[in-house]
């Protein structure tokens, strides 16, 4: 961490306008410049992601796409058991995110990575069928963040398993057991966040709840590098794509649900 490589990322963050027609476009004039020191910047600011992907199941043989996997920093988390993964795709629509990803894998000498320059909402592995799905810090920045969801539930294998982790705001009325935020967070985030084209909701979670069996489900909140006296909320939601036989779609609780 440096007080320069901060500054270069503020002032991507908070100065430069985003440009480009497209959502690739602006995605890629967002990241081309703060790419490199993306993993040092974020790190103080994407809360929850070692502890989602580290509380992941890892099927062996499997295949794993990570959408929207930017720099490829959460697979780190996954720890040497991405060796027991037959495949793993790493699909992100900045050509910038993906070369310092590709930097990664090359390092790390992870031969069954590959990076896909594609969007979420439309990726399909080759195999046709993953065993996981992970949406870090991705979902937001989908302005049709549904169909990402939709995608992910069409690609996985029936008893596959989602994990998402994101920053959100509350409903105002939200379900029995989820947390409920004041009126000035709920206003505030999505207007802040918005700036750079992420987009909070008070819908993902609840939706991500009914369409799979949740495994679990953690509401929190954390530091905003620069803002002090501010916590941002976020959640990580871990579940799994129902199997015929699996009765109803009942949701329930905050925490730990099923293992
Ligand atoms: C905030 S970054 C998070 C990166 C990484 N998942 C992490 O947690 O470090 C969001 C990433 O999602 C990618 N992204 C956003 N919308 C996308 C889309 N429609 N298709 C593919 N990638 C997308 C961005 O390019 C960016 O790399």
């Amino acid at each position: 961490m440096s007080f320069f490589s901060d500054l270069k990322t503020l002032y991507h963050v908070a100065v430069k306008p985003l440009r480009g027609s497209g959502q690739a476009a602006r995605l890629e004039s967002f990241y081309a410049g703060q790419a490199e020191h993306f993993d040092d910047f974020r790190g103080r600011l994407l809360h929850g992601r070692r502890e989602m992907f580290s509380s992941m199941e890892v099927p062996p043989g499997g295949v794993w796409a990570d959408l929207g996997g930017g720099t490829g920093w959460n697979l780190e988390q996954i720890g040497p058991r991405i060796g027991e993964l037959s495949k793993v795709y790493l699909v992100d629509l900045s050509p910038s995110m993906l070369t310092v990803a590709r930097q990664r894998i090359a390092a790390r000498g992870w031969t069954n990575v590959e990076t896909v320059e594609a969007d979420i909402t439309t990726f399909r592995p080759p195999e046709g069928r993953a065993d996981v799905v992970t949406f870090s810090y991705s979902l937001t920045m989908v302005p049709d963040w549904f169909t990402a969801v939709e995608n992910a539930w069409a690609v996985l294998q029936p008893g596959g398993v989602i994990g998402t982790v994101d920053f959100y705001v509350s409903r105002k009325h939200p379900a029995a057991g989820l947390a409920q935020h004041r009126f000035f967070g709920r206003c505030f985030w999505p207007a802040f966040f918005s700036l750079n084209d992420v987009f909070l909701s008070p819908d993902h979670l609840p939706y991500l709840r009914r369409r799979f069996t949740p495994v679990l489900c953690r509401e929190a909140r954390g530091r905003v590098p620069y803002l002090p006296l501010l916590r941002v909320p976020y959640y990580f939601f871990i579940g799994r794509k129902r199997t015929e036989d699996d009765a109803s779609c009942c949701v329930s609780g905050n925490h730990k649900l099923s293992s």
